[in-house]
């Protein structure tokens, strides 16, 4: 049973008992009942209080039976919210540190609510792509009036205990407690108080009313659509609260039902609840147990003050953590400095940041030329030039003045990491951490394992990227790990396509309507075609089996390296970032596929997405087969949170597996007759050809 019940002096208490927040599992629902039940009918219980162990009141329904028949495995939480108001019996919910969707709305339910300070209170279901459904639309507008509970039902955003018992006329909370430590004692006192009250208060019954009426929630409705663009759950969250304002509970609660049911159900919301738990997946690494000992680590030492170099040392002095930064001339490190205070300015500006926190963070920042000066740091992170040489005379030095124990890691994006390993005589205490760019503003972080990676090193890490609020995938040694070795494959299709009568704006437009944050062509102006151009030729030695369309070739031969030179795929404005599509690029185009004997053919926007997105797919699936990944829905947050993968589809994986595997090897084969790509790049991955076969998914 996930709850405990005890009878104190005349006061019942039931403890739900569910780690690690008390998510209202099938269990705890049941245990709940049962108390409930056992309370009324113990003739020595005057009042019964609700709380919940640990660390949470309850973080809500418990997310991971979402979908299963559990989930609605009577008791129910309309089941158990409704034993709680027929209780004849007072129940006070005594509330702290984590009160959130249905946690919310069981205490909703309770005839008294006494709250610790410092609790988050939040109805987050928006987050999932819900609303709330168990009464949360319907009850907290009555008991904290309409606009505050829209607010908080359409932003799922938690809000202090302290602040809400603060808004005039509130009824959610009866009483403040004066400290955690005291909840219980004095929930126990609150409860003994109100044991003789009748009739009993219900949240259901106080008015619920917006002056302003259909105005208001015309005004609403205007505000949520502009910002929810692709997710229906807002919009229908403004639809719950409307009739909690306009009908009757009993209708309004049919409303939320219907509501919540058809939500549960749409591709976004399983997007987004799969990102939920993927991102918590993606922290734990099947052979590191959780209780691994870790390294301490209180400052940081960055070498190279270049673009990676500086945003990297962001992420530390924004999290407390002091940072040398090492480069080989002083100028370098002073335009390194340079770039970091203009960008702190800029937030300044912007009252992003504080004048005082700024000066904080830079007061944190020190430089040196001398590698004996990071002899003390616990950490130390290489962001030089991508040469297999300079990674060389770097390693060594690290290795002669570092201490003991101290974390070595680089920053490489395509050099390997073991070769990086080998260059010191304490490979174990090796990593990769590869940062994307901006590195202060992108949250992805690839951890790369070595072969000799120690597994205490890989447990620090992890610790250090939550510290600097990166969400962090373990990627094994590779070409490109797993982002780069994947967009490798979808941007060989892009060029394919232009070879067969696309152009990059047809391309662009058809991905970026799939949600993309940016098509191929306008990312590859973004980073600068040359990178691609340096790789493909690598790889025409490497690997002559490979085929590659030769038009982006064609473009940086004219120089037309992107953004930074003003033309690339498109043109570019000084200052400005819109792509404006060129005659003489199409022209280009053209003329290669006439040089190719290729009549161009309309290839309609599906193609376009399932050819990009596919290849996505199926580099991803060798990648899970080579053991580079340990799960898909790593996968999945490396592209959502590094590659503008639109979030409502939950990462190329979660998509393959709505579309179905079946369809996808179907269409991949379709796909293998094209006779430019003869590299039997299409033939499905083993593990995906199994998947399908069998029936089953990626996640
Ligand atoms: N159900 C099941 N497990 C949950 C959970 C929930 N509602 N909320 C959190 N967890 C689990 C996480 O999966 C994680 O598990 P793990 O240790 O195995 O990885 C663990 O709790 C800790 O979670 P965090 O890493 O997120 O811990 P934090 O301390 O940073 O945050 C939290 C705690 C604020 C509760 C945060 O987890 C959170 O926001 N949870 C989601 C809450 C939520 O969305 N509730 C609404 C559920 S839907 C609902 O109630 C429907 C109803 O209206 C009918
Ligand atoms: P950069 O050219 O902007 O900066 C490199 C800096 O290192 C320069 O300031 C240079 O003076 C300094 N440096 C070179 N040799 C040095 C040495 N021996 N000792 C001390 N300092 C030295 O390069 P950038 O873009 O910051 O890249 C750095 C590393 O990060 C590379 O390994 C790159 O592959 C990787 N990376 C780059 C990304 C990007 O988008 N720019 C993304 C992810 C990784």
């Amino acid at each position: 049973m996930s709850t405990e019940y005890k009878v104190q002096g005349d006061i019942a208490v039931i403890t739900l008992n569910n780690p690690p927040v008390n998510g209202l599992g099938f269990t705890t629902r049941l245990g709940l009942t049962d108390g409930l039940s056992q309370a009324n009918a113990d003739s020595a219980v005057k009042a019964i209080v609700i709380t919940g162990a640990g660390k949470a009141f309850s973080g809500g329904a418990d997310i991971k039976e979402f979908g299963s028949p559990k989930a609605m495995q009577e008791p129910n939480l309309l089941s158990v919210i409704l034993a709680v108001e027929n209780s004849p019996k007072p129940v006070v919910a005594a509330i702290h540190t984590v009160c959130m969707g249905g946690g919310l709305e069981l205490a909703l339910g309770c005839h008294y609510r006494i709250a610790a300070p410092g609790c988050s209170v939040a109805l987050p279901e928006v987050k999932l792509g819900l609303l709330p459904g168990a009464g949360g639309t319907q009850r907290l507008p009555r008991a904290l009036g309409v606009e505050p509970a829209l607010n908080m039902i359409v932003s799922g955003e938690p809000v202090k205990s302290e602040m809400l018992a603060m808004l005039p006329g509130q009824k959610l909370f009866d009483k403040m407690a004066s400290s955690a430590d005291s909840l219980l004692a004095e929930a126990l006192a609150y409860a003994a108080e109100v044991a003789a009250v009748r009739p009993l208060p219900l949240v259901r019954n106080l008015p619920c009313k917006h002056p302003q009426g259909d105005a208001y929630f015309q005004f609403a409705r205007n505000m949520v659509k502009g910002m929810s663009k692709n997710f229906p759950a807002p919009g229908k969250c403004v639809d719950a609260v409307e009739a909690a304002a306009k009908q009757k509970f009993e209708v309004g609660m049919a409303t939320e039902r219907e509501l919540f049911i058809n939500l549960m159900w749409t591709p976004e919301s399983k997007a987004l609840r799969h990102i939920f738990m993927a991102e918590r997946a993606a922290s734990k690494i099947p052979d590191v147990p959780a209780d691994t000992p870790q390294r301490a680590i209180n400052s940081v030492a960055v070498i190279g003050a270049g673009t990676m170099g500086g945003g990297i040392s962001m992420n530390f002095l924004n999290a407390g953590v002091p940072v040398t930064m090492l480069e080989m001339k002083q100028e370098a490190l002073d335009r390194g400095v340079a770039t970091i205070r203009k960008n702190y300015e800029a937030q300044v500006k912007k009252g992003k940041l504080k004048q005082d926190k700024y000066e904080q963070r830079m007061s944190m920042l020190s430089t040196t030329l001398s590698y004996d000066d990071l002899k003390d740091a616990d950490m130390v992170i290489e962001a030089v030039f991508e040469e297999i040489g300079v990674k060389e005379a770097v390693f060594k030095e690290l290795d002669r003045v570092m201490k003991p124990g101290a974390i070595l890691a680089s920053n490489t994006s395509t050099l390997d990491v073991d070769k990086i390993a080998s260059f010191t005589k304490r490979p174990q205490d090796v990593v990769g951490l590869h940062f994307f760019s901006p590195a202060n503003v992108m949250k992805l972080l690839e951890v790369v394992r070595g072969a000799k990676t120690a597994k205490d090193v890989m447990a620090t890490v992890m610790t250090v990227a939550k510290k600097i609020k990166k969400t962090a995938v373990v990627s094994g040694v590779c070409d490109g790990f797993i982002g780069n070795r994947m967009i490798e494959q979808y941007g060989r299709q892009g060029g394919f396509l232009l070879d067969e009568g696309c152009t990059p704006e047809q391309v662009d437009k058809a991905i970026e309507k799939f949600g993309f944050a940016m098509g191929p062509f306008r990312m590859g102006d973004l980073a600068g075609n040359d990178i691609g151009w340096a790789i493909r030729k690598r790889r025409y030695t490497e690997k002559p089996d490979m085929k590659y369309s030769k038009t982006a070739d064609l473009l940086c031969e004219k120089g037309r390296f992107g953004q930074k030179t003003g033309a690339g795929w498109y043109d570019y404005v000084a200052g400005k970032r819109d792509a404006i599509p060129n005659a003489e690029v199409v022209k280009m185009i053209e003329e290669h596929r006439k040089v190719l004997g290729i009549a161009p053919r309309k290839i309609s926007d599906e193609e376009i997405v399932q050819r990009l997105v596919y290849s996505l797919v199926n580099e991803a699936a060798r990648i899970l087969e080579d053991g580079i990944a340990s799960k898909a829905s790593d996968i999945d947050m490396v592209y959502l949170m590094g590659y503008g993968f639109p979030i409502y589809r939950g990462g190329p994986m979660n998509y393959a597996d709505q579309v179905g595997l079946f369809n996808v090897v179907q269409s991949m084969k379709r796909f293998a007759q094209n006779p430019l790509d003869d590299s039997k790049f299409w033939q499905p991955a083993p593990l995906l050809a199994k998947l399908a076969t069998e029936g089953k998914t990626f996640n």
